[in-house]
């Protein structure tokens, strides 16, 4: 239930709501975005970051918790004492494992790319630090972003994305995310994702926040989930082999410098097992559960970067590894579920962002980076904010949405925050809910170039642990697209690759040669990685 101070501030909300609908609030132009993201986004706050001192991007600015990992110990070394390299290099001639195409990450990108070196007849497996989808992709509540209606294209859809990214985006990445998704969201409904439709079969869109034209595709607001479900359905329909509760703590390289398999670790048993591969696919997704700048997440709890820190070691760049993504609307209240999700979907039926009296203080529509700073300058400097027991935050105007679509629109089409809310007795339909950003996303990754290639040869990534698709700023739904395809994407191109390759001799030489990297930078460090799983979790025998 709200406090009084609360309660006291939703009567002023209340005595604004009709006046506000419908009224046209003002967009800001292009100076004023800037100088807001400069003032109060969490990527320009100097003291957030630092600069890499070894690897590939040395001399580029990252956030000190990611540095901290990219610069960390290797687990192996930790683990079996100072000769310890060479005791594992003496089990890479028997692999446990052996496949053409090894997918690291049971995620949506994961899964789409096991789908696809299975359809191009190359052995797959997958191995997975949780249980196939324990993943950002079944967090993911909003939509698919595709350009397949009528009144829309590719091309608008590229320019929406291009903007939202403050022109940096990759162009051949953005313009393969835009050209291949109509296809995409075709090839999902196909395999059985219950999108929602109208009653004629036609695929009902929506807006999201920095797009001219409805082209968000939602399962009600479960749209990840729904997505993951299905894919995980393909995925073992087709017997494709999955190792859960396992994690990859190297990658394996061949005496070319090639990607040749990863060094795995069973969670429940620390066993350490060697799969080899001839090709090797990073889909291990974002790192919300780094908590930059102490901010929450709506992120799963293994979404620790783990990909950016093994191919960092192994010598592939990083692209924007210093933009990270701040979801406007995260939960600010109830303290039980503080950081969670409240899908953007929310703004795109209507409901405003409104201060502590009762004054809707910007466009529901900018894009996120923007939402995000309008929403810490409102609460920060101008003072308009409610407090909470986690901080303070702004209101969510959600009975918006009713008055303007009527009745049974929000059970209907955001039955989720429906019934999360409803839980801890707050009826959205009658109240407003308090928000505040949330950690929701890394803009940055692991570079790659259209065929998912990184720097190192046979090594793909797909997913979130990828950099440069969108820029410095992703648009809601360009997410779910881009883990299909570029999911896929990678698992054709490492089955068709992998009929031509001999793998040379498997050496863990990258792994000794980044550890006297950081020795002669005069770094030693303390902490090892990957991390695996956030600090506050049980059972972190080897940190
Ligand atoms: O707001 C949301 O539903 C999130 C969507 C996304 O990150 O793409």
């Amino acid at each position: 239930m709200y406090s009084h101070e609360m309660i006291e501030s939703i009567k002023k909300v209340e005595a604004t709501r009709q006046d506000r609908i419908g009224a046209d609030l003002r967009r800001m132009t292009a100076d004023e975005k800037e100088q807001l993201l400069r003032q109060y986004h969490p990527d320009f706050v100097e003291d957030g970051f630092q600069s890499l001192q070894v690897g590939p991007n040395r001399g580029d600015k990252v956030p000190h918790e990611l540095a901290e990992l990219l610069q960390a110990e290797s687990r192996l070394a930790r683990m079996k004492g100072p000769e310890g390299m060479e005791s594992f290099e003496a089990v890479l001639v028997a692999p446990d494992y052996e496949t053409d195409v090894l997918v690291i990450g049971g995620g949506g990108a994961g899964a789409s790319a096991a789908i696809e070196a299975h359809e191009g007849h190359a052995d797959v497996m997958i191995v997975t630090k949780l249980r196939m989808g324990d993943a950002n992709t079944m967090m993911a509540e909003g939509g698919i972003q595709a350009a397949d209606k009528e009144h829309d294209s590719p091309a608008i859809h590229y320019l929406d994305a291009f903007g939202g990214g403050h022109y940096t985006n990759r162009p051949e990445l953005l313009y393969k995310l835009v050209t291949e998704g109509p296809e995409c969201v075709k090839w999902l409904n196909d395999l059985g994702v219950m999108f929602d439709k109208d009653a004629d079969g036609t695929m009902v869109t929506t807006h999201g926040g920095g797009t001219s034209r409805k082209r968000m595709h939602a399962a009600k607001d479960y749209s990840g989930a729904e997505i993951m479900r299905v894919l995980r359905d393909e995925v073992m329909n087709r017997d494709i082999p999955i190792v859960d509760f396992t994690v990859a703590i190297e990658l394996i390289l061949d005496d070319q410098g090639k990607a040749a398999g990863a060094v795995l670790m069973n969670l429940e048993t620390q066993e350490i097992l060697i799969a080899k591969a001839k090709t090797v696919i990073i889909a291990t997704g974002g790192a919300g559960r780094l908590h930059y700048q102490n901010f929450p997440t709506s992120n799963h709890y293994g979404a620790t970067a783990d990909g950016l820190i093994l191919g960092y070691r192994a010598g592939a760049q990083l692209l924007y590894a210093d933009t990270l993504q701040y979801h406007p609307t995260g939960v600010a209240y109830p303290s039980q579920i503080f950081g969670a999700l409240v899908t953007e979907k929310v703004r795109s039926l209507g409901a405003q962002l409104v201060n502590r009296d009762g004054t809707a203080f910007m466009n529901p529509l900018e894009t996120r980076d923007v939402s995000a700073a309008s929403i810490i300058r409102e609460c920060r400097t101008r003072k308009k904010g409610i407090g909470a027991a986690e901080g303070e935050g702004v209101w969510l105007d959600t009975p918006m949405i009713e008055m303007i679509h009527g009745e049974g629109t929000i059970e209907a089409r955001i039955p989720g925050m429906l019934r999360m809310f409803g839980k801890y007795d707050i009826d959205i339909r009658k109240d407003p809910i308090l928000v505040y950003p949330t950690l929701h996303y890394q803009n940055g990754g692991l570079k790659i170039n259209a065929e998912g290639l990184t720097d190192i040869d046979r090594l793909f990534v797909a997913g979130e642990a990828v950099g440069g698709i969108h820029g410095r700023n992703r648009l809601m739904g360009n997410s779910l697209l881009d883990i299909i395809v570029f999911g896929r994407n990678a698992g054709r191109n490492a089955a068709a690759l992998s009929k031509s390759v001999q793998t040379g001799r498997l050496t863990l030489d990258h792994v000794k040669r980044f550890a006297s990297e950081l020795e002669k930078a005069g770094i030693h460090p303390e902490k090892v990685s990957p991390l695996l799983l956030p600090t506050y979790t049980h059972g972190r025998e080897h940190d």
